[in-house]
């Protein structure tokens, strides 16, 4: 770990692959500093991590543990590296994340490669940086941008921090080599050393800053405390430099064990979980470099664009030239609007354009490793489109439905290799969404499942394995979660007033909201195409049927359960919506009461829960942590919450059971209530 070359001597971090600062890395740190410091030989010092990582922070898995505080902690270290006597210069290559970062903000002098990453996540993880991030940070780099990068949680590379006085030095190679100049350098310019902590800020311009900032909060911010207390201790750094560092101590250990830091940890682990398949599952992917998409609509056209971006090949097929021709253009404007707002070298797009073959000739699937179709969701033309796909594509390609709700089996039988089919169902916008559901069919190969796992991967998104059921995990939930917003209408709430208390909660839109804008008429095709085969005991609410047969099909006729000025909703619904509410309340015979928030995201909640012991015990979901990365990534569920199976494992088990059965008598008797134990304890 350590290693003296003439004057300087070099302690290279050692806990690969990123260099977390657990507890025996620090420990070797801190006796690096000693034996270093104390050699005659040594005029100065430099950190230096791996090509990956100059390090990526604190060790999550001792978060909240004893071995997180127990000496030398990290701020601890810090001290030591400030208090050397001989300068210490951190060679940044790779990522300085959280604690990384920190660690770099105490050494005297620091040098990075123009590629690094630094940041400081840890407001996703809600909490604040523990180790003086927020007091030295801004001492270095001033208010506004410290507040950026803090705030933002998202990393910056050297090359953008190059001017904001954070680096001494950003180069383009020879890393260890300007470190180690720079530490001499350093040591000939002799005492005081640099320290950020030595640093002061313009009290009053950082104020202003950070009192703007209070106020442009947004509510989901607001609903998460580490953002207030970042701006608080933000605020100490104008102070004494001891001082802030023990706000922001205090502050950071408020914050560990709150529900919302918890929860976003949990988060964390539990999506890295769901991309793996069960052990019983796993398999070697089969190779994919060419995509077909088939159907170039909302769907296609994103999936093609994202697979563009992730290097593979894609060919889009569409039924007609006019067809193929919007879905071109889609993709076109898509990386014209990139080019235009900076995000993507001209260069860059053209390459990933050049890699599209736009087509009507079914003979290009045969080109095809993977094929994933796109069309309309009707069964028929799925079927009619995967008995072309088993006649053009290649044996051994792997064929995927994007379908949100039909039976992939039904499209798998189709074809002569339902061993090679399953679902991949992307959400909208496609290239933005992280969430995939891989669907296993009941003959689809473990092969072909690790295949959609991998290509999840390599789109960048988060894949989760689903079994084959009506709405999979995702939309199954959501389903349960808007019928009880429905009766929530039919029992005496107002449309806003279930919206107004889900956004309370921290949903990123309310129900009534999201269906205004998706469109009504979705769900209205296929309650009508469910009307057969509903049972009769269910307890159906006709409010959104009734809007539709009133041409107020959302947020696109002008009107939906809202109405719709210029395209901005108006708050209140209004009259029309509020009689044809009434109307379905005497019908069923329910005498109106007003519900409050609490009543209103407890019972929706409920039903989430209740949907999830259902599909975990039917085998839907394989994990039932699985349902809550669904939930957050696909479903704007407030991720400091962490998705509802989380939820329910915080609340009193014997309330939660009652609760349920309140809601099963609620419901009516085509309710299922789910048992508990397995979703509170698995
Ligand atoms: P869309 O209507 O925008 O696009 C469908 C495209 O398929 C059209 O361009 C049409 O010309 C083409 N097409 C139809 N029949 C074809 C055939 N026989 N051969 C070749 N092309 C054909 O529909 P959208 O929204 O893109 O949906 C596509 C699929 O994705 C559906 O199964 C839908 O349920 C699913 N989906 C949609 C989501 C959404 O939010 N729009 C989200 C997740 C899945």
């Amino acid at each position: 770990m350590l290693e003296v070359h003439g004057a300087i001597a070099v302690i290279t971090l050692d806990n690969p692959p990123v260099n977390s600062l657990g507890h025996a890395l620090r420990q070797r740190i801190v006796a690096a500093l000693d034996t270093a410091e104390s050699d005659p030989g040594v005029k100065g010092i430099v950190l230096a991590g791996n090509d990956k990582a100059f390090s990526a922070g604190a060790d999550m898995s001792e978060f909240g543990t004893p071995l997180q505080l127990a000496e030398p902690m990290l701020r601890t270290v810090l001290e030591r590296v400030e208090a050397c006597r001989k300068p210490v210069v951190a060679a940044i290559g790779g990522v300085a994340l959280g604690g990384g970062l920190e660690l770099a903000l105490a050494c005297h002098g620091r040098v990075a490669l123009e590629t690094a990453k630094l940041g400081l996540p840890e407001i996703l993880l809600g909490l604040i940086p523990g180790s003086g991030g927020t007091q030295r940070l801004p001492r270095l780099v001033g208010m506004a941008t410290a507040l950026t990068l803090i705030q933002s949680g998202s990393p910056q590379t050297a090359r953008q921090l190059a001017e904001s006085g954070l680096l001494d030095q950003v180069v383009s190679m020879d890393l260890l080599a300007s470190a180690s100049a720079w530490a001499s350098e350093l040591a000939e310019r002799g005492t005081p050393l640099p320290r950020a902590r030595d640093r002061e800020l313009d009290a009053c311009v950082a104020q202003a800053i950070l009192t703007a900032q209070r106020e442009k909060l947004t509510p989901r911010q607001r609903l998460q405390p580490a953002y207030a207390a970042l701006l608080d201790a933000l605020n100490a750094a104008s102070g004494a430099f001891e001082e802030g560092l023990q706000l922001e101590r205090a502050l950071f250990l408020q914050l560990i064990p709150s529900t919302p830091a918890k929860a976003l940890r949990y988060q964390f682990f539990t999506e890295r979980e769901a991309s793996k398949l069960p052990l019983a599952l796993q398999a070697d992917a089969r190779r994919v470099d060419t995509v077909a998409i088939i159907g170039a609509g909302t769907m296609g056209a994103g999936i093609a664009i994202c697979a563009l971006d992730a290097g593979l090949n894609v060919i889009l097929l569409e039924q007609d030239t006019a067809a193929l021709q919007r879905g071109r253009q889609r993709v076109t404007e898509h990386y014209q609007g990139r080019i235009a707002a900076g995000k993507l070298k001209a260069n860059v797009a053209a390459a990933s354009e050049a890699r599209l073959t736009p087509s009507t000739d079914w003979a290009q699937l045969s080109r095809a490793d993977l094929v994933i179709e796109a069309v309309f969701e009707d069964l028929a033309v799925k079927q009619e489109v995967f008995r072309k796909i088993d006649a053009h594509a290649r044996p051994g390609a792997v064929l995927a439905t994007n379908t949100s709700y039909l039976d992939v089996d039904a499209i798998a039988n189709v074809t002569g290799r339902p061993q090679d089919v399953l679902g991949l169902h992307f959400f909208s916008p496609a290239n933005v969404m992280k969430l995939l559901e891989v669907v296993r069919g009941a003959q689809t190969g473990a092969d072909v499942l690790a295949t959609g796992m991998d290509l999840g991967k390599k789109l960048r998104k988060l894949p989760v394995l689903t079994g084959n059921a009506f709405g999979f995990i995702g939309n199954r939930i959501y389903n349960a979660y808007r019928k009880q917003c429905e009766f929530m209408l039919e029992d005496g709430a107002w449309p806003e007033e279930v919206d107004t208390a889900l956004q309370a909660f921290g949903f990123a839109m309310g129900p009534f909201a999201v269906a205004d804008l998706s469109g009504l008429d979705i769900a209205w095709r296929m309650r009508k195409a469910q009307a057969s085969t509903r049972d009769p005991r269910e307890r159906y609410v006709d409010i959104l049927d009734q809007l539709c047969e009133q041409g107020r099909l959302g947020r696109k006729t002008g009107a939906g359960y809202y109405a719709y000025i210029e395209g901005q909703q108006v708050k209140t619904t209004d009259a029309l919506v509020r009689r044809v509410i009434e109307q379905a309340s005497t019908r069923r015979g329910i005498h109106r009461r007003h519900l409050d928030a609490a009543e209103i995201q407890r019972r929706a909640l409920l039903a989430m829960v209740n949907e999830a012991a259902l599909l975990l015990a039917e085998g839907v979901a394989s994990r039932v942590t699985d349902v809550d990365v669904v939930l957050v990534q696909g479903y704007g569920f407030p991720r400091w919450e962490g998705g509802p199976v989380f939820w329910a494992r915080q609340q009193n088990r014997a309330a939660l059971e009652q609760d349920m059965k309140t809601l099963a008598q609620q419901a009516g008797p085509s309710f299922v209530l789910a048992e508990l134990t397995a979703l509170l304890t698995s």
